[in-house]
């Protein structure tokens, strides 16, 4: 997909340069980023929202990758911005991201954060629950300002892939419960707080999502609170912001649909939903992350040892693992792979890729077929771009992947390898152990 091909030499090619020479270069495991793939999908969102005739922001959910080169391909494409650190906040804000497109998400935002926020003129808070909503309104008071906020409801829908939920559950740490009153009382609260101004609602309702049931579902729940909050409290929202969560191909039986028909569906419930009800139609904001980076990103590992139990398995084991790739440990995440040095060579033998973690977890990938391994392959594990690197760790001390993107023949390091003086870089030894032993 995207601009991946295989070479004449059978290389796996990505962004017109050659995987091999990419290894060879910038050594393994390498994190490499098709570039013209990552716009190609922003792309696609904007244009899609701006086909509804919408009013409409799409914020790159920074979380899945975030680094400065990535925050710059969002601002360059149009896209508004979603931080929920102060961490991502600095990052956006060195890349030169404009502030009024930067939204602030988080259950626990500290008072330093928000004032960070507040300082760098950000878009919108997205206040997650009562404490905040009143520690904001005070900060934004101190500093004489009114800053604009929505309000993040739990809307009792919950959707994985195929599943969805309508649980009218409120067991979550995130946001104002909408069946138990809490979202109305914010609602209530936040229209009259002096330093806040009141733009809407947020929800979001899962992650890796293959359906638009679930989206409409939430859609019909805030409009009818939208409505409620009209009637009673006479309180409009001109915005409705939907989340993310739209699903990507990670393998064969993942089932993803265009972008354009999740926008769609979305904007045909808000439209529907709102001009029943006389209601002024809201802008639409959206917050995809793995949508947009997911399948952008391919990591390169070069193949070492391997251990073969007969009639029981083998295991094939590669220069990174669980600290580049949590997600198959956490989450019992599914990748596919190839070799991409041997990208024509039929398939030969099935194995189980190992990462060099000190752990039986560390594992990548179990039964995939393969041409027949051996030390000095490189293996491509597809579908990389969203939370790999950014939730990459140092665990047994292992430095974190450079990572590359490419694009018409050219490849630009975005981040630099870690070196072993970055590992130790924070290390403070007390005065007291200087003492060597002889
Ligand atoms: N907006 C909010 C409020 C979110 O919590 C999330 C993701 C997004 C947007 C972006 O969702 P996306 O379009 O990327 O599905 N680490 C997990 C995924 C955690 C998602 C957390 N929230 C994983 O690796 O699968």
């Amino acid at each position: 997909h995207g601009t991946s091909t295989i070479n004449k030499l059978g290389h796996l090619e990505i962004g017109g340069c050659d995987t091999v020479e990419l290894a060879a270069r910038y050594g393994t495991p390498l994190y490499i980023m098709d570039e013209a793939l990552i716009r190609q999908r922003c792309r696609e969102y904007v244009d899609a929202f701006r086909g509804t005739g919408l009013k409409f922001q799409v914020a790159y959910a920074s979380k899945a990758f975030c680094v400065k080169a990535m925050c710059r391909i969002a601002e360059e494409e149009g896209m508004s911005l979603d931080v929920v650190s102060d961490g991502e906040l600095y990052t956006a804000l060195q890349a030169g991201f404009p502030a009024a497109r930067i939204h602030f998400h988080g259950n626990n935002k500290t008072p330093q954060e928000i004032q960070m926020a507040i300082d760098a003129g950000i878009g919108c808070f997205v206040v997650d629950n009562f404490v905040e909503l009143h520690m904001l309104n005070a900060i934004a008071g101190e500093k004489r300002q009114k800053v604009n906020v929505l309000l993040r409801i739990t809307p009792g829908v919950e959707a994985h892939t195929h599943e969805y939920i309508s649980t009218g559950q409120t067991d979550s740490k995130f946001g104002f419960d909408l069946g138990n009153g809490s979202a109305y009382a914010a609602v209530k609260e936040a229209s009259e707080l002096p330093h806040l101004e009141l733009l809407g609602v947020h929800s979001h309702i899962g992650s890796q999502i293959f359906e638009t049931t679930g989206f409409k579902m939430a859609v019909d729940k805030v409009a009818d609170f939208a409505v409620q909050v009209r009637d009673e409290l006479n309180v409009l929202f001109p915005v409705i912001n939907v989340g993310g969560g739209f699903g990507i191909r990670y393998v064969e039986g993942d089932t993803p649909l265009p972008v354009a028909s999740y926008v769609e569906a979305i904007a045909d419930s808000i439209q529907t939903k709102f001009s029943a009800e006389g209601y002024p139609l809201p802008e639409i904001w959206s917050e995809p992350g793995r949508s947009i980076v997911g399948d952008s990103g391919t990591t390169l590992y070069t193949v070492g040892t391997h251990k073969d139990i007969p009639g029981v398995r083998k295991y094939v084991s590669v220069d990174g693992g669980m600290t580049d790739n949590p997600r198959p440990a956490l989450y019992e995440a599914v990748y596919e792979a190839m070799l991409a040095n041997r990208g024509n060579d039929a398939n030969e033998e099935v194995v189980s890729v190992a990462g060099k973690c000190c752990e039986s977890g560390d594992m990548l990938i179990w039964d995939i077929n393969l041409p027949k391994v051996i030390s000095g392959d490189l293996l491509a594990v597809a579908c990389t771009g969203a939370y790999n690197y950014a939730m990459a760790s140092n665990y047994n001390r292992i430095r974190r992947p450079a990572v590359v993107f490419v694009k018409d023949g050219q490849a630009d390091v975005v981040v630099k390898r870690e070196t072993f003086d970055d590992l130790v870089g924070n290390d403070v030894v007390p005065e007291r152990m200087m003492q060597v032993s002889k």
